[in-house]
């Protein structure tokens, strides 16, 4: 919760007749205000509207009235310390022993957007004369909106697409912002958004239309951004992603099988031949050795005929 303490004094330091006579400087103190942080009320919570004033402990008898714009909210007095009731709008409250401890907050049950910029002021009515507002404190109001709803409406080939972003019960207006691929914003004049106002709670529809050229797998993400809530909603389409990841990697196997089924293939036909290579060396040595050995065979046989027939006698001649 933030406090704006600088209205606060503004407003304590204004003199009372320039407070009611110089409306020109008051409204453009609260101008100043508008710039600045105020107390943050979420709708449907309580909230406290924050007011300190510990000279309050020094007076005897006195009344307070806090003061929505120019509407009374509340109304109390004290005698000698002792709280003599309260009225107040809407069971807005304000601390019991506030006479006691100078806590003079206003504690509102609930709060809702025709609360929204709006003015609480807290005045001590002395017996003598009414004086400048001793706090001043300005009230946003924020409510959460809907998470956002993205359809995507897809187009024949060639044609744009559009996407519709959707989202609900948030306040104040807030600001919606497109993104492409996670990065890249919409082409000006793309998005088209309309804000509509509720009118009995106040709070806001909001719908924004994206229409461009876009690829079927292109990640398309609608941002809804309620800043006096710091919040921010997103919303992603993702178009036929999911699909194509599918395709891909079944792409990547088929890819990958071939190419194993290639490698195998050329390792067999390698392996094949070297076999083959192999046989045929083994066989042409094998082949050499069987002819060494019958040439030798032949020689030494040879060798032996000529020498049976050297030594054997010749019987034609002993014949004859
Ligand atoms: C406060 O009011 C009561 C009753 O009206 C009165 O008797 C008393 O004197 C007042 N006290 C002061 C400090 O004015
Ligand atoms: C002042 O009172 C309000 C309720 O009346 C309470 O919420 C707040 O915490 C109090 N502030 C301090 C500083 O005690
Ligand atoms: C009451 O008003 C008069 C003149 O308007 C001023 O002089 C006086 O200081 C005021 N008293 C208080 C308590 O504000
Ligand atoms: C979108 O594409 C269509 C066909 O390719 C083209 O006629 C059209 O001008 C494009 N629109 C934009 C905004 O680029
Ligand atoms: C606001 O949005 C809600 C939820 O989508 C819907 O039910 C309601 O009719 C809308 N109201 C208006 C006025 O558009
Ligand atoms: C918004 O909220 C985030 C986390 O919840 C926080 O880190 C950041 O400081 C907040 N910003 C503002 C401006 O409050």
């Amino acid at each position: 919760m933030t406090v704006d303490s600088f209205c606060v004094m503004n407003s304590r330091a204004t003199p009372v007749a320039l407070w009611r006579t110089g409306l020109l400087l008051s409204f453009l103190s609260l101008s100043a205000c508008l710039e600045q942080d105020c107390v943050l009320g979420i709708m449907g919570r309580p909230v406290s509207v924050p007011c300190f004033y510990p000279e309050i402990l020094t007076y005897g008898n006195f009344s307070i009235e806090w003061r929505r714009n120019d509407e009374l909210v509340l109304r109390t007095e004290w005698e000698e310390d002792v709280n003599m009731g309260v009225w107040s709008m809407n069971s807005a409250k304000i601390s019991t022993d506030a006479a006691l401890t100078g806590n003079l907050s206003l504690e509102l049950p609930t709060v809702d957007p025709t609360d929204d910029k709006m003015y609480y002021r807290l005045f001590l009515i002395s017996v003598e004369n009414q004086s400048a507002p001793l706090c001043t404190v300005c009230l946003r109001i924020a409510a959460s909106f809907s998470s956002p709803l993205l359809q995507r409406q897809e187009a024949a080939p060639g044609d744009e697409t559009a996407f519709l972003c959707h989202s609900s019960g948030g306040f104040p207006e807030p600001a919606v912002h497109w993104l492409i691929n996670d990065t890249e914003e919409p082409p000006e004049g793309s998005v088209r958004t309309l804000a509509a106002s509720l009118p009995d709670s106040h709070l806001y529809n909001v719908t924004s239309h994206l229409t461009l050229n876009v690829s079927k797998d292109s990640r398309v993400s609608c941002i809804i951004e309620n800043q006096s809530m710091n919040q921010t909603l997103t919303s992603t389409s993702y178009g036929v992603q999911s699909n194509t990841v599918v395709g891909r990697a079944s792409q990547a196997m088929w890819i990958f099988s071939t190419g194993l089924c290639v490698v195998v293939g050329i390792m067999v036909m390698v392996g094949v031949a070297y076999q083959i290579h192999l046989d045929r060396i083994s066989k042409r040595r094998k082949d050499e050795y069987h002819d060494q050995r019958s040439n030798r065979g032949y020689r030494r046989r040879h060798l032996y005929d000529k020498e049976a027939e050297a030594m054997k006698p010749q019987p034609k001649e002993t014949d004859v």
